[in-house]
């Protein structure tokens, strides 16, 4: 049975208020918040043929019915409704399995992460603030950045709230994985597709690290190599801001790598042992509260934090550079929240 796609907030059927309500992880839903953006449309695309995925949220506060319409006639087996604006929100999350949240404002040529903060942070408060109300037990995965920041913001409004649990809220760090694969399958002639690298640590400038000693199929790299690898994928954000020149950041490789990330938490909570890299709260690394590694994911989210492994001295350099860079950007997003 096609859905029709409106407003939920609109005039709504039938049809449309039966899918409203909770699906269970043998259906599972899936919400996208800022679902009408660069990366929410391609995200959309890509989600709606992952035969996974039963019903397809879309939420932004903008021209969401649009997209929804669109995406509604691909034939493939997902669903697709439409919730536009904050009084549609609890809507668009509940009974949500996985909510992947790319909402917010990219960065322009000139621009660092952080400079995102001052928009970024309070829409992630908000939409967190509803999330942790009406789904607290969906896996939360955050794309807005700054993400080193955003992830500690949505956990203190889970706090506050009362229904944080701390192996459900993710910072997505996918694409700096989906990166290093590509530029190290490039160096080496290696099957892209076949071709793993750890990123740990954070997701802005010298907090990403990649591992590049643990890429398997193991592959050798002399250390000029590494030495210029390394500040390629820390920097290969701006690589795409400084080419888009003014028109945005990573979308469409984005788009992939939240779907794949999506993915990994629906296959998870299937029962699935999936190994993904992702940015949460962690005990991992000394010093700091939060840092992304490989994690085995399992139905609820984390099951297994599996740590940074063996690492180079100059992996191990890296990692140590990023704890003190890692607690400026969480005390901030804390204090968002805290005051
Ligand atoms: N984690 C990563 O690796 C990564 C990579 C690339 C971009 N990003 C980040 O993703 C975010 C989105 O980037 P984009 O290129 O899609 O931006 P965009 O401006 O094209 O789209 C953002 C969308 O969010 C919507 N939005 C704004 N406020 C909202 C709210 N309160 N509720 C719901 N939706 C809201 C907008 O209407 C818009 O449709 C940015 O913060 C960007 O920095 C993260």
């Amino acid at each position: 049975m096609a859905l029709p796609v409106k407003s939920a907030g609109s005039v709504m059927s039938a049809s449309l208020r039966l899918v409203a309500v909770r699906n269970s992880s043998s259906k599972p839903k899936v919400a996208v918040l800022g679902a009408s953006g660069g990366i929410g449309q391609p995200l959309g695309l890509l989600l709606k043929q992952d035969p996974l995925i039963a019903h397809l949220s879309l939420y932004d506060v903008v021209n969401t019915p649009g997209v929804a319409a669109d995406l509604s006639h691909i034939d493939s087996n997902a669903k697709v409704s439409a919730h536009t604006g904050p009084a549609e929100l609890a809507a668009a999350v509940e009974g949500a399995d996985v909510i992947v949240i790319p909402a917010g404002v990219p960065r322009k040529p000139g621009m660092t992460r952080d400079d995102l903060f001052n928009t970024n942070a309070g829409i992630v408060r908000d939409l967190c603030q509803t999330i942790a109300k009406v789904a607290p037990k969906a896996l939360v995965a955050i794309i807005t950045n700054p993400v080193n920041s955003t992830v500690p913001i949505a956990v203190e409004v889970f706090k506050k709230a009362g229904s944080y649990d701390k192996r459900r809220i993710f910072g997505v760090t996918t694409l700096d994985v989906v990166r290093s694969q590509a530029f190290v399958s490039d160096l080496k002639g290696t099957d892209a597709s076949k071709t793993v690298v750890p990123v740990v640590g954070g997701h802005a400038g010298i907090t990403i690290i990649p591992l590049l000693s643990q890429t398997s199929p193991k592959v050798s790299f002399t250390q000029p190599e590494i030495e210029k690898l390394t500040p390629r994928i820390q920097d290969a954000g701006t690589e795409v801001v400084n080419a888009k020149a003014g028109a945005g950041s990573a979308t469409l490789s984005m788009a992939l790598a939240g779907a794949r990330f999506a993915n990994s938490l629906l296959r998870a909570l299937k029962g699935e042992k999936v190994v993904q890299c992702a940015y949460v709260e962690s005990e991992a690394v000394k010093g700091v509260n939060f840092f992304s590694t490989p994690l085995e994911l399992g139905p609820n989210g984390v099951e297994k934090i599996l740590g940074v492994g063996k690492v180079t001295p100059f992996e191990q350099k890296l990692i140590d550079a990023s704890v003190p860079e890692l607690n400026k950007n969480i005390a901030k997003g804390v204090k968002f929240v805290s005051g």
